[in-house]
């Protein structure tokens, strides 16, 4: 008999979590930059205290917790308290929908930008490199997507941005990273933003600001910046942020995606299309990290910052030790921010590295600085050294 299933194209593992199940096999001493996961020093992924408190509050609270379908567009007090997050006091209304991390909220952003945009061939430019995850999850949605040069001699850079936008004469999205830029670890500065967001008035444009690392580079309100700027510039904005790294709950699978609205009416359309979009694709989001989340954002905020606060110091220190113990060939991709950082190493070095000194990366070099304990840089660094 036929079989359809043979019309299938052969499989591609992914190459990020490839490499990081080597590294799991390969036992508990090797040194783990691969998937973008904090980890205590002992190589385990951290609980933050705020969200233990939750937790322990969650469960004392458990026979008021619902095990019933939620609304389709999540859980208010989750909604509410993230919003709040995003845009601070601003006199802006914030439409949502809770998601299966950020990458559920992404792939429901683009699902409304391409309702938005119309039904034909929708454009969106993606800066790359990008997370590995963006073409995929562009290309899964529909999209066409245009890459645009993030980077020019090594850093960032709005030129090739701007020049694309230029190329495509009707409406598109831009996809953007509010900060610990992923992979680079680079972010555009204050002056780029500013000069980005004035020059994209100038189109037909819908902002998606990807904001995965909230509090990673900053205060959470300093981080949200680009949003506030957004609003500022009136520019279409959606936002698509996730609770993974910053609450340090990746297995909850707990993200949002909002859109900036100016009035309640627009606001009440836009979730009602958000539950559209939901409902054909997986229907509601899970509840339960929606629910640590509230209760961090609503009854341990100071606690929350102040883990942020040490996550911070750590991933600078460890950034640090880096600098002062690479080469100069080196300095220019550690000057940037959060988890990650692109080692100018060639897949033969990154290879080498892996068999002779069992130091996993995936192959473009990028390491979750976050990953490695800070005892054991000083030794990440001679081996780095021994593979080049
Ligand atoms: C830039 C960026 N966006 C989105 C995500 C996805 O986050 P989540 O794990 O919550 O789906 C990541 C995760 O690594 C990321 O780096």
């Amino acid at each position: 008999m036929y079989s359809f299933f043979s019309t299938l194209p052969t499989p591609k593992p992914d190459p990020l979590f490839a490499i990081a199940a080597e590294a799991q096999a390969a036992g508990p001493n090797v040194i783990n930059g691969t998937l973008g996961i904090y980890m205590d020093e002992d190589g385990k992924p951290l609980v933050l205290p705020s969200v233990k408190f939750a937790i322990a509050e969650l469960q004392r609270n458990l026979q008021h917790f619902s095990y019933s379908y939620p609304p389709l567009n999540g859980l208010p007090d989750f909604r509410s308290s993230v919003s709040s997050l995003l845009v601070g006091t601003r006199n802006v209304h914030v439409a949502s929908i809770a998601s299966t991390g950020g990458t559920g909220a992404l792939a429901l952003n683009l699902r409304l930008l391409r309702m938005m945009l119309g039904d034909g061939d929708v454009p969106i430019i993606v800066p790359t490199p990008a997370w590995a995850n963006h073409l995929p999850v562009c290309k899964w949605a529909g999209l066409a997507v245009h890459e645009a040069q993030y980077l020019e001699n090594g850093k960032v850079s709005i030129s090739d941005i701007l020049e694309t936008a230029k190329k495509i004469n009707k409406p598109f999205g831009l996809l953007l990273q509010v900060g610990c830029h992923n992979p680079t670890g680079l972010d555009l500065d204050q002056k780029q933003t500013a000069e980005l967001t004035a020059e994209l008035q100038k189109f037909s444009c819908v902002v998606l600001l990807d904001f995965a690392y909230q509090g990673f580079k900053d205060e959470p309100e300093t981080d949200a910046s680009l949003i506030g700027q957004c609003i500022d510039a009136r520019l279409t904005t959606l936002v698509t942020w996730s609770a993974s790294k910053n609450h340090s709950i990746y297995g909850l699978r707990t993200g949002l995606a909002a859109a900036i609205v100016s009035s309640v009416e627009e606001k009440k359309n836009i979730d009602g299309n958000y539950s559209t979009i939901t409902r054909g694709l997986h229907s509601a989001a899970p509840t339960f990290g929606q629910a640590i989340v509230a209760i961090v954002q609503n009854k341990f905020s100071k606690q929350w910052r102040e883990d942020l606060r040490a996550a911070r110091l750590l991933m600078q220190r460890k950034r640090e030790l880096l600098k002062q113990n690479l080469p100069d060939s080196f300095q220019r991709s550690l000057a940037g921010y959060g988890m990650f950082a692109m080692l100018p190493l060639s897949p033969d070095q990154v290879l080498r590295l892996k068999v002779e000194e069992k130091v996993f990366l995936p192959l473009d070099g990028r390491i979750n600085i976050a990953g490695i304990p800070e005892k054991r840089i000083g030794e990440l660094c001679v081996k780095i050294i021994k593979s080049l």
